[in-house]
């Protein structure tokens, strides 16, 4: 379905290191039915695009990798409503359940997969929101008595725990939470993650290199927290458990340090807990629309960003380098990894 004209885009035939990925031309394709072309100019990269890559699974011939987005409507598939040439969109789950995703000058997707960008927001906050900021959603959405939807007012009352608050999740658990009214906590490992936390607009942060952390944890909330959003659960079950308020939500999204913890199950029932896995590709489309709509709606007011100020410092890579975009997230820097595209 390729039409004549050619694009850059970046692939890989086999799973593996950063160098099983190439930078090679493709024709560009065509939007089918339901579907729209967009002119990408930033690709985000998450930690996904390299564990997948490094060979979670590949069941496709070719990949071109990048579930995140931003770019303009450059062409319009039969049956489609609502979107037109020249739109400015963000894409979440571009390269799931199907071979092509972001590190392309064009892709073809879903309109499922495609949300407008607001206002005057920027093509490298758009790249930037649907991987972490969906997650995010869905960790601060998972609770026990709601709210199933973010906004002005949503948390309000709530304290919401942060694991590693300087993380592209974690800081977009902070502003969402912040932006719904919640009062938020974070852990961090460093006085650097720390002042990136606090930029993000956590209220306090906790070192847990340094410091008893379940006791300043209930310092700022006696009462325990109403949601922890976790992503070491083997390293920080513990402390979850003693800083959760009863009835509370611990919203677990990954598996960093450790594939597997114990529950220690008296304190974990004598508080009524409960704990929300969470995973993007079989979180349902209901799920990603009500997050995304919500994801939107903060952008548009101001309070979802990226940048130094954000707590989320931006690192540029050129798309022909990829590689080095991938080996830089899977290195864990601090911050969002962009390709530049268009
Ligand atoms: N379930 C899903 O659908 C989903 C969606 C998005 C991401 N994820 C996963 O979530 C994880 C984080 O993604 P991200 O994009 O936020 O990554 P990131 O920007 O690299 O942030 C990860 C943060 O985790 C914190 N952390 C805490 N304990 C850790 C440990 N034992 N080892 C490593 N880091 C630790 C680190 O903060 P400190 O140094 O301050 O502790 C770090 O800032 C990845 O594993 C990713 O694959 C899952």
């Amino acid at each position: 379905m390729g039409s004549v004209e050619a694009m850059r885009a970046v692939v890989y035939s086999e799973t593996g290191p950063s160098s099983v990925l190439r930078v090679v031309e493709r024709g560009v394709p065509e939007p089918g039915e339901g579907e729209v072309r967009v002119r990408l100019v930033r690709s985000g990269v998450n930690p996904t695009d390299w564990k997948f890559r490094a060979g979670m699974s590949s069941e496709y011939d070719e990949v071109i990798p990048g579930q995140d987005g931003s770019g303009v409507i450059d062409a319009l598939g039969p049956g489609v409503h609502g979107f037109a040439l020249g739109d400015r969109v963000w894409l979440v789950l571009a390269q799931h359940g199907r071979a092509f995703g972001t590190a392309a000058d064009h892709t073809v997707q879903p309109v499922e997969r495609v949300f407008h960008l607001p206002g005057e927001a920027s093509y490298d906050l758009g790249a930037s929101l649907g991987v972490p900021a969906v997650t995010a959603h869905r960790a601060l959405t998972s609770s026990e008595g709601g709210p199933s939807r973010l906004g002005p007012g949503a948390l309000e009352g709530r304290t919401v725990l942060v694991a590693g608050g300087a993380g592209a999740v974690g800081n977009a658990a902070i502003q969402l939470a912040r932006w719904s009214g919640a009062t938020v906590v974070t852990t961090v490992s460093s006085e650097e993650k720390a002042a990136l936390a606090r930029a993000a607009g956590a209220d306090h942060t906790v070192n847990y290199r340094e410091s008893d952390a379940a006791r300043e944890i209930l310092t700022v909330a006696p009462d325990g927290v109403d949601i922890a959003v976790e992503v070491a659960p083997a390293q920080n079950n513990a402390l979850d458990v003693e800083v959760v308020r009863n009835r509370g939500t611990i919203a677990i999204y990954a598996n960093n340090g450790g594939e597997q913890f114990t529950v220690d199950i008296r304190p974990t029932f004598s508080k009524n807990l409960r704990y929300q896995f969470l995973l993007l590709y079989t979180l349902g489309q209901d799920l990603v629309d009500a997050a995304a709509e919500d994801i939107s709606a903060a952008v548009a007011a101001g309070a979802l960003r990226v940048g130094d100020d954000a707590g989320m410092p931006l690192h540029h890579f050129p798309l022909e380098k990829t590689a080095a975009a991938h080996d830089a997230v899977a290195d864990g820097v601090v911050g969002k990894v962009l390709l530049d595209i268009g």
